[in-house]
C-alpha cells in the first residue's frame, strides 16, 4: 500500500515538481488545486513523466465544507504538502488582502482538519522572504527573522507561527517549514515547468518569454543597489532539486527521525547570483539574447539575500545539485517546448 501525501498547490511549479519525485520515489500524491494560478494541463505533464494519475480535485483550500468533504473520501493520508498560496512579491504590495485571506485562510482550514481525519505531519512551504533584508549574509535558519517587505513575506511569517503555535498545542503533530529561496527551472523531460497565468511576476518566466519574443524587453528592477553591478541578487535553487528535499521532508517525518515536532531548514544552493549575472548566464547556456533595460525598483524587493545550506546538507542529507547553467537551459527547453504547443494549437 502506498503511503498517501496530500499535495495542495501541486499543478502549481513547485507542487507539480514535487508530485513527480513523490511517485518517483513510491508515494502516493493527491492533488488539491484551484487553478487560480495554474492549469489542469499539468496533470497530463505528469503522466507522461510517471505513467501516473494522481487524484485531483478542485477546491480552493477558503473552502472548509468541501475540503472537509475531500478527506471524508480520501482517508488515510499521512502527511499534507502544503503548496497552496499566492506568492509575488510585487503582486501583494498591491493586494495585500488577496494575500492574508488566501494564504491564511487556507493553512487554517488545513490545520483545524488535519486532527480530525488523524493526519499529523505537515511540509510547510516557506520563503527566504521571513528574514526581510538580512543584516549579514549568507542566511542561516538561526538568522533573525526581521520584519518582511511585503504582505506576501508577511503570510509566510505569520503561517509559520500559526503552525508552530498548533504544533505546540496539538500532541503528536509534527512540521517541517522548509524556506525556500528563488526556484527556477524545468523537469529535464519539459514536460512540467514555470507557466504562471498572465504576464509573468517572476523573474525566470520573464526572461524566456523575452528570449522567445513574447515579451518585448525584461525590465530589470532597479541598477542602483547596492550590490557588484547594481542589480539584486538572489539563490536561484532548481526546482528538481528543490522537489526532492520534499520527498526528504516527509520521509524524515514518517520514519520519526525529525529531532523536534517543528523544525526549518533553508533551502538554496549558498550562491548568491545578480538579475544581470542571470541575464548573461542565460546566454551563455542557451545561445539566445535577453533585451533589456533598466527600470524602477519594484517595491518590497529585497537587495540581497542567499542561503547557507549547510544545515539542511548535514541534517537532511540533501544537497542543490544542478548547476545554474543547466536549470537555466531546462527554463529555456521547457519554453521551447510551451511555443511547440502554441504553434501546433494555431495550426490545428
Ligand atoms: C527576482 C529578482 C526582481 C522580474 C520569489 C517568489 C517568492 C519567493 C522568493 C518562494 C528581483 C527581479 C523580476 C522582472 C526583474 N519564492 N525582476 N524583472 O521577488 O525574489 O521572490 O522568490 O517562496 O514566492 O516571488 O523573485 O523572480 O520576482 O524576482 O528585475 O520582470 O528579479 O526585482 O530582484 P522574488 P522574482
Amino acid at each position: 500500500m502506498k503511503r498517501k501525501i496530500l499535495v495542495t498547490g501541486g499543478t502549481g511549479y513547485i507542487g507539480s515538481h514535487t508530485v513527480v519525485e513523490l511517485i518517483e520515489a513510491g508515494f502516493e500524491p493527491l492533488i488539491i488545486d484551484n487553478l487560480s494560478n495554474s492549469n489542469i494541463g499539468v496533470l497530463d505533464g505528469i503522466r507522461k513523466i510517471t505513467g501516473v494519475s494522481p487524484v485531483y480535485e478542485n477546491i480552493d483550500l477558503k473552502d472548509y465544507a468541501s475540503l472537509n468533504k475531500f478527506f471524508q473520501k480520501n482517508q488515510g493520508i499521512e502527511a499534507i504538502i502544503n503548496f497552496a498560496a499566492s506568492k509575488a512579491v510585487g503582486e501583494s504590495v498591491k493586494l495585500p488582502l488577496l494575500y492574508y485571506r488566501n494564504n491564511i485562510t487556507s493553512l487554517l482550514n488545513l490545520l483545524e482538519l488535519m486532527p480530525k481525519y488523524d493526519i499529523n505531519n505537515i511540509v510547510f512551504s516557506s520563503s527566504c522572504t521571513v528574514y526581510g533584508q538580512p543584516d549579514t549574509l549568507p542566511v542561516t535558519e538561526q538568522s533573525p527573522i526581521k520584519p518582511a517587505t511585503s504582505p506576501y513575506g508577511y503570510t509566510k511569517q505569520m503561517c509559520e507561527t500559526i503552525i508552530s503555535d498548533t504544533v505546540r498545542a496539538c500532541h503528536g503533530m509534527k512540521a517541517i517549514l522548509l524556506r525556500y529561496f528563488n526556484p527556477i527551472g524545468a523537469h529535464p523531460s519539459a514536460e512540467i515547468g514555470e507557466l504562471p497565468n498572465g504576464v509573468p511576476n517572476n523573474l525566470l518566466p520573464y526572461v524566456t518569454q523575452t528570449a522567445m519574443g513574447i515579451r518585448e524587453k525584461l525590465r530589470i528592477f532597479g541598477n542602483d543597489y547596492n550590490t557588484p553591478d547594481g542589480t539584486c541578487i538572489r539563490d536561484y535553487i532548481n526546482v528538481v532539486d528543490l522537489a526532492k528535499a520534499h520527498v526528504v521532508a516527509v520521509s524524515r517525518m514518517l520514519d520519526k527521525k525529525n529531532r523536534k515536532p517543528v523544525e526549518v531548514f533553508n533551502l538554496g544552493t549558498g550562491n548568491g547570483v545578480s538579475v544581470l549575472e542571470i541575464v548573461s548566464a542565460f546566454k551563455a547556456a542557451t545561445g539566445v539574447d535577453v533585451p533589456y533595460e533598466f527600470a524602477p525598483r519594484r517595491e518590497g524587493d529585497i537587495e540581497k539575500v542567499w542561503a547557507d545550506a549547510s544545515y539542511a546538507n548535514k541534517e537532511l542529507g540533501w544537497k542543490a545539485e544542478a548547476s545554474l547553467e543547466d536549470t537555466l537551459a531546462s527554463c529555456w527547453k521547457w519554453e521551447m517546448k510551451l511555443k511547440e504547443a502554441h504553434d501546433k494549437e494555431q495550426n490545428a
